[in-house]
């Protein structure tokens, strides 16, 4: 089955607080969107990505990925994350007509491990028309009013941390974004056309880079992930050399 992955990108991620659009802060010397978009190729299993820049860095954000070798289109996103999309759907469909799923991945979520990616594709293509990655809940979660009181307290047992990529059979996301209808997430879209929605296990890596806290985490959990792919040989040289 054709998968494709759909990559919005376009926001402007005020809350970290630097110079450049979210997508394009580097951890270890490359851009969130680069790490993301070769996390989503080294699965192994998407035949194309489509990636909604901001209208005006399209040109850039396509050269960033040429010369990373990472085949991609960039296309100009829209006025939120559900319109670049939305966008970067039509664009996929008419790039590949037959495609059959549809991953819609965060650029935030640059390290979502590649067994992750495969367990939600072959959650589709066993047949599931909507599938996310989901964490449990650690912490004890309130609901409160708008004066911060508490108003109740949810079963944490029943709540999970909702993760990306999600994936979609192809004419599953065209109906739910077919709705014009504003979410934070697809799967969000897809419920509320009475359309289950299945889980898979995701990763603490999945985690969403939304803060300079966040930030640091992330260049700690990609020099972890790099050691340990790197040779029982290399890592030896690495000890050797106090690396
Ligand atoms: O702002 P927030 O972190 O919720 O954005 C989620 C994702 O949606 C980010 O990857 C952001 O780049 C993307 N986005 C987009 N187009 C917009 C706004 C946000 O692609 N107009």
């Amino acid at each position: 089955m054709s998968v494709v992955a759909l990559v919005p990108a376009a926001g402007r991620g005020e809350r970290l607080g630097a110079s450049v659009p979210k997508a394009l802060v580097e951890v270890r010397g490359e851009p969130l969107l680069i790490h993301a978009v070769r996390g989503l190729l080294d699965a192994g299993r998407v035949r194309h990505v489509v990636v909604a820049a901001p209208p005006a860095l399209v040109d850039a954000t396509a050269k960033l990925l040429a010369d990373a070798g990472l085949p991609a289109d960039v296309i100009a996103g829209g006025a939120d994350r559900t319109a670049s999309v939305g966008l970067a759907l039509r664009h996929a469909l008419d790039v590949i007509p037959d495609t059959r799923v549809v991953l819609v991945h965060d650029a935030a979520r640059a390290f979502t491990p590649p067994a992750v990616i495969r367990a939600v594709i072959a959650a589709v293509e066993a047949g599931a028309r909507a599938v996310i990655p989901v964490l449990p809940v650690a912490d004890t979660v309130k609901q409160v009013d708008t004066g911060g009181v508490v108003l109740a307290t949810p079963d944490r047992s029943a709540l999970r941390i909702v993760q990306t990529p999600q994936g979609f059979d192809a004419a599953t996301l065209v109906s739910a974004h077919a709705l014009a209808d504003s979410a934070t997430d697809d799967a969000g879209l897809v419920e509320r056309l009475g359309i289950p929605v299945a889980t898979v296990l995701g990763h603490p890596h999945a985690m969403k880079i939304t803060t300079p806290f966040d930030l640091a985490i992330a260049e700690s959990v990609l020099a972890v992930v790099q050691q340990s792919e790197r040779s029982p040989v290399e890592q030896s040289s690495d000890r050797k050399q106090g690396v």
